[in-house]
């Protein structure tokens, strides 16, 4: 058994598939690129949800109820949210969440898919002294996100956060999603399955990536030398944030797909920061630097670009603080973890792996 659990194969699932040596990304049967490119956050829930769930209503209908999540999850938890305001942004985002119902139906899958979403926004208001904005039912899922955060909430800002939830939605059995699922098959509801998945994406190897990514561009900018700052932090045992990953061995579609929405947004000037063009030309020196070293550095493994690299731009053009990118990532692949935690529900049996014992043993009394 490898240590991780490498090419282990730990579900069957119709939900997605992840080609790391091609660098491809199916969703039910579609590409990541024409998901991204055609398809609304909402459309994307119902086809991750098609199947496991009684009485799915169309597309149109679906965004509609997920808009009145919005505004359920909203009423619901508002009178908490000062007790939650001054814990960090995501345990205050999991507490808030640990609140709702732990059912299995479409009601508490809206409820979940909408949590996020609503939560960060209201919290991040609340830790910098402001009222929470309540949600418009009747908005795109990611404009009212913007709106509730209080930006700008452009068409070209929306279409840039609705194609990062969808682009994000699911990835096969990723950390987060193997937890959800683990929890899941003991037919715990699924409000406890998601907060599994939320504990899983919170760690920096996985979903509290980037963060740190931006962290690192400041850094990298204030020494002056990309190339030396990037040698210096492998020498010391690092991890470049934003690269590698345990399935591509190419790189990441999803890194492509959002770099190209940070260019756009980047050539317009209606975006809310206005960085998104001048730290696109950054980034991509310092992308091209730590390419080229942990080619020299780890000959041995295939580092790539991963998604999070592009994620920190994108999310900070949105007008998201670093504190809340892993927030933001939660609010996309909530969907694929509900799908994920049905599936096992429906098809899946208890996963009880076993553990090899290595330590000592008791002494045998006569
Ligand atoms: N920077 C520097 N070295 C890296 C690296 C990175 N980003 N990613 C992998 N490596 C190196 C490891 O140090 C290790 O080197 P060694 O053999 O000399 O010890 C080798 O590559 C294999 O690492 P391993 O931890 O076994 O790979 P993994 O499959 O578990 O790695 C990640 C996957 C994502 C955990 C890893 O690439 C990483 O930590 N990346 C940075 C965090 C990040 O961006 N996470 C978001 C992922 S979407």
């Amino acid at each position: 058994m490898a240590n991780g659990l490498d090419d282990v194969v730990a579900a069957d699932t119709v939900l997605s598939d992840v080609d790391g040596a091609g660098g491809h990304l199916t969703i039910r049967g579609h590409s990541l690129t024409e998901l991204a490119a055609h398809w609304r956050y909402g459309q994307v829930v119902r086809l991750l949800f098609d199947g496991f769930f009684d009485e799915l209503p169309g597309d149109a209908e679906l965004e509609k109820a997920i808009g009145d999540a919005r505004v359920e999850v909203f009423e619901r938890l508002q009178p908490m949210l000062t007790e939650l305001a001054p814990l960090h942004i995501y345990s205050a985002m999991r507490a808030g969440i640990a609140l709702l119902p732990d059912g299995d139906g479409l009601a508490d899958a809206l409820r979940l898919t909408a949590a996020p979403a609503v939560l960060t926004p209201a919290l991040l208001r609340l830790s910098r002294g402001k009222k929470p904005i309540a949600p418009d039912a009747s908005a795109d899922h990611a404009a009212d996100m913007l709106k509730m955060l209080g930006g700008t909430a452009s068409p070209a800002l929306a279409k840039a956060l609705d194609t990062y939830l969808v682009t994000v939605c699911d990835h096969g059995l990723n950390a987060s999603t193997f937890a959800t699922r683990v929890v899941a098959s003991t037919q715990a509801g699924l409000t406890s399955a998601i907060l599994a998945g939320l504990g899983a994406l919170k760690g920096p190897l996985h979903g509290g990536a980037p963060g740190p990514v931006i962290e690192m561009l400041d850094a990298i900018e204030a020494s002056g030398d990309a190339a030396a700052w990037l040698r210096d932090e492998i020498a010391r045992g690092e991890r470049i944030m934003g690269f590698g990953h345990r399935i591509y061995r190419v790189r990441d579609p999803r890194a492509d797909v959002l770099k190209a929405v940070v260019r756009r947004l980047g050539a317009r000037s209606q975006t809310s920061s206005g960085k998104a063009g001048s730290r696109l030309a950054f980034a991509e020196t310092v992308e091209q630097a730590a390419l080229d070293v942990l080619r020299i550095a780890k000959p041995q493994r295939s580092i790539q670009t991963n998604v999070e690299f592009y994620t920190a731009l994108l999310l900070e053009a949105a007008g998201f603080p670093e504190e809340a990118f892993s927030n933001v990532f939660a609010a996309g692949r909530v969907a694929g973890w509900i799908a994920h935690a049905r599936e096992q529900q429906v098809t899946g049996r208890m996963i009880r792996p076993q553990s090899r014992y290595v330590g000592p043993v008791p002494d045998l009394v006569a």
